[in-house]
C-alpha cells in the first residue's frame, strides 16, 4: 500500500506493530524495520517542498556543533578510566561511598556443574526478577555441565506501580509469582501445587542494596525512576517475605541477589573466561569477583582473605552529586535530564549511557533546534515537546532503517509526533542518534576499562558478559564499545572480548541460589 498524500492513511498502516514494539522495551525488535508496512508512511514529497525547511548547509554545521559536544577522545576516555579506577577502590574501603561497591555474599565462581542437593535429584529453582521494565518470573531446572532448562512468565510494570507504597509492590511480585505457580505446577481451586517441597526461590532485585548476607538487601536508593515510598533503608528481603506471607505463596526465599551479579555467575558457569558482568539496559551497572582481603569494609566478618566475593558495583552512580569527574563532558542536555527526574544529582554515570535517558537526550536536542527556529517550522511540534516521549527504541529504528530516503524515519515522526520531514532532516536525525549511541557505548567502555585495570586482567585479556536492551539492540553498541576499549588499552585492548550474557536474573539466579545451599550444607559462613 503507498502513502495517501496526507500520510493519514499510511500512518494507520502497520502502527499496532510499532506501538506494541515501541512500548514493550527501549528496544522493539529491529526486524520489524525492514517491514515494508513501516516504510509504507512516507508523506508526499511535494508537501515538504512546500514548507520551510533547515537548510543543508545550516544542518551540517548542527551536526559540527553536537559533535563536539559529545565526541570522546581517546585521550578523555583514558582520563576517564583512571578517575573511576580510583572510585573503584574508594568504595571498597569504607561503606556509603558514591560507587558503594556492595558485596554480594556470593563466594567464588560456580563449577559448571551446579545440579543442586544430590537429594532429591534434579532440584529445580524458582526465580523472580524485578528489573527496570518488567517483573519476570521463572522456573530453572539446571543440568550440570553448564546446561539449563527454564520456563518464564514477564509481566509488564506500569507507571503507577513505580511510584506505589513499597509494600504494595511486594505484594504484586507475590501475587505474579503465585500465579505463575498456578499456571504451570496446577494448584488450581483447592489443589496443591506440585512442585518439590523446600523449593527455594532467588529473588533479583536490581538496585542498589546493602548487604550482610545473600538473603539480607537493604535498599540504598531507587534507580531507573523508580521512587517507592517507604522502601528506602529498609530490608528488601523482609519486606517481600511478609508478602509472601500475606499473599499465602507457600515458597521460601533463599536468596536476594542484583541482576549483574547473577549475569556475572550465570555468563562464568557457561563460560569460564568471564571475569566480568555489565548490564547496558533500562539502567547500567557491572559485578566481578574480588578477593575478600582487598574489600576492607568487610573486615569485621572475619572471612578467610583468600576467598572470592562477588561484588556489585553500582557504577552507575559513577559522578554523582558532586559531578566532578566528568564535568568537561556533562551536555546541557545531561544536566537537564538529572535536574528534571525523580532521583536529581543521583545516578549520572547512568543517566548518560542507559536506554532509560538516550530517547530523552536526543528529544532535548532536537527541542533546542526547534526553540532557535531551525527544525520543524510551522509546523505544531507540542507533541514531541514532552517529557520522555521519544523512547531510545526509535533511536535504534532510525540507525538501521534500510531506506535511502529514511522512510521508517519519516514514518515514526509523522504517526508519533504528526511531524513532517525532510531528507537533510532524516539524515540529521541518523547521524545524531548514532552520535548519542556512540558517547553511550564508549563511555560504557570506561567502566569496564577501570575494572580490567584494577584486577589486572589487561595481559590475559577475559570475557566481559553483557546483557541488556542496549547492548543487544542499539546498532553497533557493542562494536563501538571494543573501539573505545582499543582507544584506552591500545593493541592489549582487543583481548577484553565482550559477549552476549547468559541470563543472569534466571539462571544466574537459580545457580546462586544451589551454590548457597551447598555453602550452607557444606556449613561454610552459614551467618552470610
Ligand atoms: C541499578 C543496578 C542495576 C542496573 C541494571 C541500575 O539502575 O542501580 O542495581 O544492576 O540498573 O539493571
Amino acid at each position: 500500500m503507498l502513502a495517501s498524500a496526507s500520510g493519514q492513511e499510511a500512518g494507520g498502516c502497520g502502527s499496532k506493530d510499532l506501538v506494541s514494539t515501541a512500548t514493550d522495551s527501549h528496544f522493539p525488535s529491529l526486524s520489524s524495520a525492514s517491514q515494508p508496512q513501516i516504510a509504507s508512511w512516507h508523506t508526499s514529497s511535494h508537501k515538504h517542498e512546500r514548507r520551510p525547511a533547515a537548510q543543508e548547509e545550516q544542518l551540517n554545521e548542527e551536526v559540527k556543533r553536537f559533535e563536539e559536544l559529545f565526541t570522546l577522545t581517546p585521550e578523555r576516555l583514558k582520563h576517564i578510566t583512571d578517575r573511576f579506577v580510583t572510585v573503584l577502590k574508594d568504595g571498597l574501603d569504607a561503606p556509603g561511598k558514591t560507587v558503594p561497591m556492595l558485596p554480594a555474599y556470593v563466594f567464588g565462581w560456580p563449577t559448571g556443574n551446579e545440579e543442586g542437593r544430590v537429594q532429591p535429584p534434579a532440584l529445580s529453582y524458582l526465580a523472580l526478577d524485578l528489573g527496570g521494565t518488567n517483573l519476570r518470573v521463572c522456573h530453572v531446572v539446571l543440568k550440570g555441565k553448564g546446561k539449563f532448562e527454564i520456563t518464564q512468565t514477564k509481566f509488564r510494570l506500569t507507571d503507577e506501580q513505580k511510584q506505589m507504597d513499597g509494600q504494595k509492590l511486594f505484594d504484586f511480585c507475590a501475587e505474579c509469582l503465585h500465579t505463575f505457580i498456578n499456571d504451570h505446577f496446577g494448584g488450581g481451586e483447592g489443589e496443591e501445587p506440585i512442585l518439590e517441597e523446600d523449593i527455594a526461590l532467588g529473588f533479583t532485585f536490581s538496585y542498589p542494596m546493602e548487604q550482610d548476607a545473600i538473603d539480607h538487601g537493604k535498599l540504598v536508593r531507587w534507580t531507573k525512576g523508580f521512587g517507592n515510598p517507604n522502601t528506602e533503608g529498609k530490608d528488601c528481603a523482609a519486606m517481600f517475605r511478609k508478602s509472601l506471607e500475606s499473599q499465602k505463596v507457600p515458597i521460601k526465599m533463599t536468596s536476594i541477589i542484583n541482576d549483574t551479579t547473577g549475569t556475572l555467575i550465570a555468563s562464568n558457569y557457561v563460560k569460564q573466561d568471564t571475569k566480568i558482568a555489565c548490564i547496558f539496559g533500562t539502567g547500567c551497572n557491572a559485578a566481578y569477583m574480588e578477593h575478600i582481603k582487598n574489600i576492607p569494609k568487610i573486615g569485621h566478618y572475619n572471612l578467610p582473605g583468600d576467598e572470592d566475593m562477588a561484588i556489585n558495583c553500582e557504577y552507575g552512580a559513577f559522578d554523582s552529586f558532586e559531578h566532578k569527574h566528568m564535568a568537561e563532558i556533562r551536555t546541557k542536555y545531561d544536566e537537564h535530564i538529572d535536574l528534571h527526574s525523580n532521583k536529581p544529582h543521583e545516578q549520572s554515570y547512568e543517566k548518560m549511557i542507559a536506554g532509560l535517558y538516550l530517547g530523552e537526550i536526543f528529544r532535548l536536542c532536537l527541542c533546542d533546534l526547534i526553540d532557535e527556529g531551525t527544525l520543524f517550522l510551522g509546523q505544531n511540534t507540542y507533541k514531541l515537546e514532552k517529557t520522555n516521549v521519544f523512547d531510545t527504541a526509535f533511536m535504534s529504528l532510525i540507525l538501521v532503517d534500510p531506506t535511502d530516503e529514511l522512510l521508517t524515519c519519516a514514518g515514526l515522526f509523522l504517526h508519533f509526533f504528526g511531524l513532517e520531514t525532510t531528507q537533510e532532516e532524516r539524515n540529521f536525525f541518523k547521524k545524531l542518534a548514532y552520535m548519542i549511541g556512540l558517547r553511550a557505548a564508549r563511555l560504557s567502555a570506561c567502566g569496564i576499562a577501570a575494572l580490567v585495570t584494577k584486577m589486572g586482567y589487561l595481559e590475559e585479556g577475559c570475557g566481559v558478559g553483557a546483557d541488556g536492551s542496549l547492548y543487544s539492540k542499539f546498532p553497533k553498541f557493542p562494536e563501538n564499545l571494543h573501539k573505545a576499549l582499543e582507544d584506552i588499552f591500545g593493541e592489549k585492548g582487543k583481548g577484553i572480548v565482550t559477549h552476549q550474557a547468559e541470563d543472569g536474573s534466571g539462571v544466574g539466579s537459580a545457580i546462586i541460589a544451589a551454590m548457597t545451599l551447598k555453602r550452607k550444607e557444606e556449613g561454610k559462613y552459614t551467618h552470610c
